[in-house]
């Protein structure tokens, strides 16, 4: 018999406790053990919840239960769940997280206490809610060198686009629904203004190159620049536009990291993933390409994922798998605009102003443009160049497009 308990009780924590109870036969089954479920941590009571026997407010009682092996933090952020996280290491117990944010900026320092008090660390529900891609990652890639981690990382995101794309509503309108699914953060700024995807590449790239990748060394743009006018010129060329969190090995062993809207081509499979779906896409020297598919947000999945970790703790307990990757440093990723790329740019100008500057351009449509505007293609170029090519006309947007 394995006890857990739940910190916060929120989306993923209510899902976490559902998977336990709907799921443990078959988890006994794999198991040879039970997985009960013994505390949820939260602040608020639960009057006529199902699980409102279970539901305790003080930590402590957690931290100095003997019985209790893993504890789940669905909690969210890096204050109290930081803490938590750390207490309840030092009392011995195994911690499954599904918080991106605090892995992404703590990741190196929880798996160093986890790996100095003998119990696991482990975080397949930060990235892609409830597609397996950590561990095959770890393992299965195991003997590849990763040259680039590219993907679609948020649900929230994806499913506004594609709502935009396909039915034309606005972005607000998709927001909403993408909130009343249960899909969107507690403020949907970090899914809108990129953040959340940024904490998952900087997860993807620590796994990938081995180091602490931080949030704030990660260049982010988010969607709320795409326009309607955007997507109707990207599909005049069959191309979506889709928020992409990327990282990329140099071959002299440099890492570029960055989240920001792309242009994708239908041919390639990225163009296919819709609303709350994410895909992550690896390159590893060995294998070739790689892709993770599946639901990347919301309750269910996102609990599979954590109580798939909770099962691996308590097989593992006596031989916990420790470090994933080493602290960072200032000089770990550098920027992304020296090396080369396709770009999409739309602005009050003619086609033949943008072929002058840029040579040879690609050029959209869109039925409902105002006079005077174009949009187009360009050539392989960085930014920077582009930019000082472009410096005598007025751009509305400027988005970068995925070149293979
Ligand atoms: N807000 C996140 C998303 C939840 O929309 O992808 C899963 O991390």
């Amino acid at each position: 018999m394995a006890k857990v308990a739940i910190l916060g009780f929120g989306v993923v924590g209510s899902g976490v406790a559902e998977v336990l109870r709907e799921n443990s036969a078959l988890i006994k089954n794999k198991l040879h053990t039970d997985l009960e479920l013994k505390y949820i941590l939260d602040v608020k009571d639960f009057p006529g919840n199902p699980f409102q026997e279970f539901v305790i407010h003080d930590f402590t009682t957690i931290e100095r239960d003997l019985e209790v092996e893993v504890v789940a933090e669905t909690i969210g952020g890096t204050g109290i769940a930081k803490e938590f996280t750390k207490r309840a290491i030092c009392a011995g117990k195994s911690v499954i997280t599904s918080n991106k944010e605090l892995v992404a900026e703590h990741g190196c320092e929880l798996m160093g206490l986890a790996q100095k008090h003998g119990v696991s660390y482990l975080y397949e529900a930060s990235v892609g809610g409830g597609i397996p891609v950590i561990r095959p990652m770890k393992r299965c890639l195991a003997a590849n060198e990763i040259t680039e981690v590219r993907g679609i990382l948020n649900g929230t995101t994806n499913y506004i686009l594609t709502r935009m794309i396909r039915s034309g509503i606005s972005f607000r309108e998709a927001l909403e629904e993408a909130q009343a699914n249960g899909y969107a953060e507690k403020d949907p700024t970090a899914d809108v203004e990129g953040l959340d995807a940024c904490r998952k590449t900087c997860i993807l790239a620590a796994l990938a190159f081995g180091r602490q990748i931080h949030p704030n060394q990660v260049p982010t743009e988010g969607i709320t620049r795409v326009t309607l006018a955007d997507v109707a010129y990207a599909a005049s060329r069959d191309y979506k536009i889709k928020l992409l969190g990327r990282a990329v090995r140099g071959e002299d062993g440099s890492v570029r990291a960055f989240v920001a809207p792309h242009l994708i081509p239908g041919s390639n499979p990225l163009s296919a993933v819709e609303d709350v779906f994410n895909a992550i896409s690896v390159k590893g020297n060995a294998v070739g390409d790689v892709m993770f598919y599946g639901r990347g947000a919301g309750k269910l999945p996102t609990a599979s994922a954590v109580v798939a970790d909770m099962m691996e703790a308590v097989v593992y307990r006596d031989r916990p798998k420790y470090l994933d990757w080493e602290e960072g440093g200032p000089d770990t990723v550098v920027s992304p605009d020296d090396i080369p790329g396709f770009w999409y740019v739309r602005g009050q100008t003619d086609i033949d102003v943008f072929r002058a500057a840029l040579g040879d351009v690609l050029p959209l449509a869109n039925s409902g443009a105002p006079a005077g505007e174009s949009a187009v293609l360009t050539p392989a170029m960085p930014r920077p160049e582009l930019e000082a090519r472009l410096s005598s006309v007025e751009l509305s947007a400027l988005f970068r497009v995925l070149g293979d």
